[in-house]
């Protein structure tokens, strides 16, 4: 398993020593890990002026999977690294699967009344949407300036992310799917989702569908999240439900996504949903379970499936285990580690 580890900044660094503990521990002896430690974020742009250079990038190209801790600070001007680093690997190598399951573990405070019932997938579309940066503006910094932020949809584009939540509610029980649009406002892009939804969905009989606009979906992420199993939606519809979906399932230090390449031709990109927390870097508080259950994403996308569900059992009995007294990242990551073996 030849992985590129990106550590990044803050707690990133931190949550990721722990990610590859458990990794290492988990892996069985025949699988050899191989890593490779890639140097970028806030102190690489600091140090350098580079966010991602095209030599990185075509080396993170041979590995078979990246894992990242955090990028950013607030030292940095917002949008530099976001767009420079995060969202540029995401295009290059055409993450168009943003992939975050929310799941209330044991154990877990969730500020919603009555514990309710809460597994489901979110499938982010991660390519294109208002991220792709069409746009642009003019008078700039005159009380006249303009600002576009054009969203871009492709039937090529949304089909392919549709027909992989369509695989990925047929694989689980409930075999349900939700696309979250505002097809009643966004009536181009709304329609032209809707439409390939449908058609699609045809070929996946046993699959339920459903359709909410977002607005509602974000009512029902709080007052029945039950009802969801798995959610397909745009990227910034996505991004917002995900943070609402982290809150309500125990936090973001829970959090875990995967930004994936399907077809293989890239190596896919595992990650907590949580920041470099500048606030806590440094003092051991970072709980590394993001992380931990990030990996747990990374295994099962390179068919290690039995692996995967280790991690996720472990992470599971951690929580079940934790009376309140507080323990350090590495005293977690070291539980976690062991519980795998074990
Ligand atoms: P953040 O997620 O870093 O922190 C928000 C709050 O959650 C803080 O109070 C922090 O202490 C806490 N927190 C986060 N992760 C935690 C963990 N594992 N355990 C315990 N507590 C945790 O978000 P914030 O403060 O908005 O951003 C800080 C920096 O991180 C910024 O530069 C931002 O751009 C960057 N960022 C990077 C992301 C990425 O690399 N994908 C995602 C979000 C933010
Ligand atoms: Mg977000």
């Amino acid at each position: 398993m030849r992985l590129a580890v990106i550590p990044g900044d803050g707690i990133g660094r931190e949550v990721v020593a722990q990610g590859l503990k458990v990794l290492t521990a988990v892996l069985p002896s025949e699988v050899k890990l191989e890593t490779e430690e890639y140097d970028l974020g806030a102190r690489r742009w600091h140090a350098t002026g580079e966010t991602l250079p095209e030599a990185e990038l075509e080396a993170l190209k041979g590995h078979d999977a990246i894992l990242l801790g955090a990028i950013g600070d607030p030292s940095v001007p917002s949008g530099v690294l976001e767009r420079g680093l995060l969202l540029k690997l995401r295009f290059a190598f055409d993450h168009y699967v943003n992939l975050r399951p929310s799941k209330l573990l044991p154990n877990t405070a969730t500020p919603l009344a009555g514990r309710p019932d809460i597994d489901f997938v979110v499938v982010r579309e991660g390519t294109e949407g208002p991220y792709v940066g069409n746009g642009g503006s003019l008078r700039t910094g005159t009380p006249a300036e303009v600002a576009t932020e054009v969203s871009l949809n492709t039937a090529y584009g949304v089909e392919r992310v549709v027909r992989d939540a369509y695989e990925r509610a047929q694989a689980r029980p409930r075999k349900k799917l939700t696309l979250v649009h505002k097809n009643n406002v966004l009536v181009h892009a709304g329609h032209l989702w809707k439409n390939i939804f449908d058609r699609v969905g045809r070929e996946y009989p046993e699959v339920t569908t459903d359709y909410l606009h977002v607005d509602a979906a974000t009512i029902f992420f709080v007052t029945q999240p039950e009802r969801f199993d798995v959610i397909v939606t745009d990227n910034l519809f996505g991004d917002i439900l995900t943070d609402l979906a982290a809150a309500v399932t125990g936090g973001i230090g829970l959090a875990a996504s995967g930004n994936i390449n399907p077809s293989g031709a890239f190596p896919s990109m595992f990650e907590p949903v949580h920041g470099s927390a500048p606030d806590i870097a440094g003092t051991g508080k970072a709980d590394p379970t993001a992380t931990v259950l990030s990996v747990a994403l990374l295994l099962r996308h390179l068919g290690h499936e039995a692996e995967a569900a280790r991690v996720e059992t472990a992470v599971a009995e951690d929580l079940a285990a934790r009376d309140g007294s507080p323990r350090t990242t590495d005293e977690i990551g070291d539980a976690l580690a062991l519980r795998v073996t074990g």
